[in-house]
């Protein structure tokens, strides 16, 4: 297995490098490749030839964040090579974990569509416009997705819209009860976006598999992790149907501590067991490396948990959590 490393901007390469000691002690190939603001730096591009072609050579990528503040507002920006690297690998599927005491959720998240990917511009008369479309079998097979995933955990997929304003949203709710008649086992709720929004912050508990189009996702995932420890902790798949997925925090660049050596390297390491679950199909070894993320996290705290560890205490935390596991980590 080889897996294609983009360490990235700002704390990307930070909470990397603990990732990249995990791959080393499970023997597990990997290369880094430039992409984002480094790459837009060094080349004028965000998302090199050679990157998307080491993208698409491997068995999975492993990406950290991108996002430079200096870049902001400027033609070429760091994430359009993230948004470019997702349409090019077809990874519509976003799976966004979201778990702490008794709130047990996945956000399902639409990733290649929508707002983000409809056509956009500006008019003669200086109103810009970004459009959002769907089309009927992009809801249908991430809705599959998140109904698949729900027969395997509690039967509950509560879809996300804004179906008494948006078109799209009412062609959403539709295509996703046509599906639901094929899931009889799973049952299927529907709730507007705002509301939505404000029961994951109250109630959070009342859900199981969240199904959103891709801007809605990417907001209800940062408060699904809000309300589960922190964007330091969340993590995410991103898959299409076969290929290699996509293996990403829900967190960004944080250039507000990017050089202090004390981001979170938790949300990385809980990507990297999802990509040992979903590219690697060895649930044993992603189930070790989450219980000693969790016990690094409570031995060894970064700030934003409330600690005084750096990043590399945690990672310290989270190899020495594994060496003392009944079977610790050997290589693949
Ligand atoms: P952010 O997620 O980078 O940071 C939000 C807040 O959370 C900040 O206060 C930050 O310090 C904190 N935080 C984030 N990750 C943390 C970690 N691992 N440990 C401790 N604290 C952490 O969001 P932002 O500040 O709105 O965006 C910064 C840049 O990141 C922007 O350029 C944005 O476009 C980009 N971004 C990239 C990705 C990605 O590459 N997947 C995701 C989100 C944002
Ligand atoms: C995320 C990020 C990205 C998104 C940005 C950086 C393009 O916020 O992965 O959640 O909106 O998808
Ligand atoms: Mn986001």
């Amino acid at each position: 297995m080889t897996v294609a490393v983009l360490p990235g901007d700002g704390i990307g390469p930070e909470v990397a490098a603990e990732a990249i000691r995990i791959l080393d002690a499970l023997g597990i190939e990997h290369d880094e490749h430039s992409f984002g603001g480094g790459a837009i730096l060094a080349g004028g591009t965000p998302l090199p030839d050679e990157t998307l072609a080491a993208c698409r050579a491997g068995d999975a990528v492993l990406l950290a964040a991108v996002g430079l503040p200096e870049l902001e507002g400027k033609p070429v920006r760091p994430e359009q090579g993230l948004l470019g690297l997702r349409k090019e690998l077809g990874v519509y599927a976003n799976l966004r974990p979201a778990a702490e005491g008794d709130i047990d959720l996945v956000v399902v998240r639409e990733l290649v569509g929508g707002l983000y990917y409809g056509a956009r511009g500006v008019k003669p008369d200086g109103t810009v416009f970004d459009t959002c479309e769907y089309h009927p079998d992009q809801i249908e097979r991430i809705s599959r997705r998140a109904f698949e995933l729900a027969q395997l955990r509690s039967g509950v997929v509560t879809s996300v819209d804004k179906a008494n304003v948006l078109d799209t949203s009412r062609l959403w709710r539709r295509v996703v009860t046509e599906v639901a008649a094929d899931y009889p086992d799973v049952e299927l709720r529907h709730a507007l976006v705002d509301s939505a929004a404000m029961q994951l912050v109250t109630d959070p508990q009342g859900f199981d598999v969240l199904l959103t189009e891709n801007t809605f996702g990417d907001i209800l995932s940062d408060v699904a992790a809000a309300v589960t420890g922190g964007l330091g902790l969340a993590a995410s798949a991103s898959l299409g149907d076969g290929g290699p997925g996509i293996f990403e925090p829900v967190h960004g660049s944080a250039p507000d501590i990017a050089g202090t050596g004390t981001a979170n390297p938790a949300g990385m390491l809980r990507s990297l067991a999802l990509l040992l679950r979903h590219a690697l199909e060895r649930s044993d070894l992603a189930d070790s490396l989450d219980a000693a993320v969790n016990e690094a996290s409570r031995l060894a705290p970064t700030p934003d948990l409330g600690g005084r560890a750096t990043t590399a205490d945690l990672g310290d935390a989270v190899v020495a959590a594994l060496a003392a596991h009944p079977r610790p980590l050997e290589a693949v």
